[in-house]
């Protein structure tokens, strides 16, 4: 079932993939991120449901994807209450690896902050790609907005 509906988002990422650029609204706070991430031992951290291990990805992210959430979204996935949003401070990060090779591609990262996600791409040696709120990030992952809080590989608690 997640697979078939993600498939829909095939064809939108790779026009997407051809068209992409840059788009680096907050250089400073990305740099601040990925210090922050890169010590945070990430790694460790627990991963979504169907992703127990890399598997494909269904967007430009990257052949194939590691995905790792930390402690605080983590114990809100299973909260026995309902979520309307994931709680601020929620961080996911998103490992992508060209084709299926071993090859690091880029480091995606979404934290949940009071004004709402702060999206961020990296490339593997840690230059930013995107930051802030870029378009191409925030209207693609609207699609999962109501339904899960803007993330794909996580269910909020319903
Ligand atoms: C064309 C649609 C699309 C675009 C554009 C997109 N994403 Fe994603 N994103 C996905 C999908 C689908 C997943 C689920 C995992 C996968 O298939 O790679 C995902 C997963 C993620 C995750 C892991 C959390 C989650 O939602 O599952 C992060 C972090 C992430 N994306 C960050 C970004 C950032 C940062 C950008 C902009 C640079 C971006 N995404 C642009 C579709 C998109």
């Amino acid at each position: 079932m997640r697979r078939s509906a993600l498939s829909i988002f095939v064809p939108l990422a790779l026009g997407l993939a051809l068209a992409a650029c840059r788009d680096d609204q907050d250089p400073a706070g990305a740099a601040d991120l990925w210090t922050r991430v890169q010590s945070s031992g990430y790694r460790e951290w627990p991963r979504p449901r169907g992703y127990s291990t890399r598997e494909p990805s269904f967007t430009l992210h990257g052949g194939s994807v590691d995905i790792f959430l930390n402690p605080t979204l983590a114990a809100a996935r299973g909260s026995s209450t309902s979520l309307a949003e994931w709680p601020v401070g929620s961080l996911v990060v998103k490992d992508g690896y060209s084709g299926n090779s071993d090859s690091l591609s880029i480091v995606a990262v979404m934290e949940k902050r009071q004004d709402g996600w702060y999206f961020a791409e990296y490339s593997a040696d840690g230059s930013v790609l995107f930051s802030g709120k870029p378009k191409v990030c925030v209207d693609c992952h609207d699609a999962r907005k109501d339904y899960s809080d803007w993330l794909f590989s996580v269910e909020r608690p319903r």
